[in-house]
């Protein structure tokens, strides 16, 4: 099966952003991926729609969106508005997930949902059934540049096998501390698409990084 790579703009600097997404443009990579944070729902404060939608003009790739916010309802039409193609939201929030997931699927815009490291994957089981990728955190949700969390290999396991055992067809898309490794690691469990921020921009070259992670888990 291919991975898909989703490069995390997080791990680069905002105000290269013209050129991130320009190498990233001419990359192999399918996706690149959006860390909305609202110093809320995790400790930290990234960027609101506005942002993704400057960028948006400037590329044709996939723009998997992962909001690390509390009130999805309240700006969710914005992150429609801004070109998201996919939208993924968390289970921890206080919201009606449902009436999301519908919201975004009724717009033509691929529903994710994403876990954090300590809920248990059980939680997730009955959401598997109406959305199209799930984000698997590895680390805690928040900052860039974490280490890997191994404890979580399992749960991709268990992840996987319910999607294959209900003949569901959702992606796995893994995030935080991906590198050739454990990406490796967390693609024999099961995922499809590996998240990756702060491996490829600490690379002397962002293209030649990116084409190299993507061709390592496509040959
Ligand atoms: C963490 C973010 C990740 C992050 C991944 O809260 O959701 O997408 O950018 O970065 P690395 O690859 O550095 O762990
Ligand atoms: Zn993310």
């Amino acid at each position: 099966m291919k991975t898909i790579i989703s490069p995390s703009i997080l791990g680069g600097s905002f105000s290269n952003m013209e050129k991130i997404i320009s190498s990233l443009d001419q990359s192999e990579a399918e996706y690149i991926h959006f860390d909305v944070m609202d110093g809320d729902f995790v400790p930290n404060l990234t960027f609101g729609p506005q942002f993704i939608s400057n960028l948006r003009n400037q590329t044709k790739k996939v723009f998997d969106v992962h909001l690390m916010i509390n009130r999805v309802s309240k700006f969710l039409d914005e992150y429609i508005k801004a070109g998201s193609d996919i939208i993924t939201f968390h289970i921890e929030i206080e919201e009606n997930l449902s009436e999301l997931i519908s919201k975004i699927k009724d717009k033509n815009i691929k529903a994710g949902i994403a876990i954090k490291p300590k809920t248990p994957w059980e939680e997730i089981k009955s959401l598997l059934h109406s959305i199209d990728q799930v984000i698997i955190m590895t680390v805690e949700p928040g900052f860039g540049g974490q280490s890997f969390m191994d404890s979580q290999i399992d749960k991709i396991k268990n992840i996987s096998n319910y999607i294959k055992e209900n003949n569901l067809s959702v992606d796995i898309e893994i995030d935080g501390g991906v590198n050739y490794e454990t990406g490796k690691i967390c693609r024999d469990a099961g995922a499809n698409i590996l998240v990756a921020g702060s491996f490829l921009f600490k690379q002397e070259n962002l293209l030649t990084a990116t084409n190299e992670l993507n061709k390592f888990f496509n040959q």
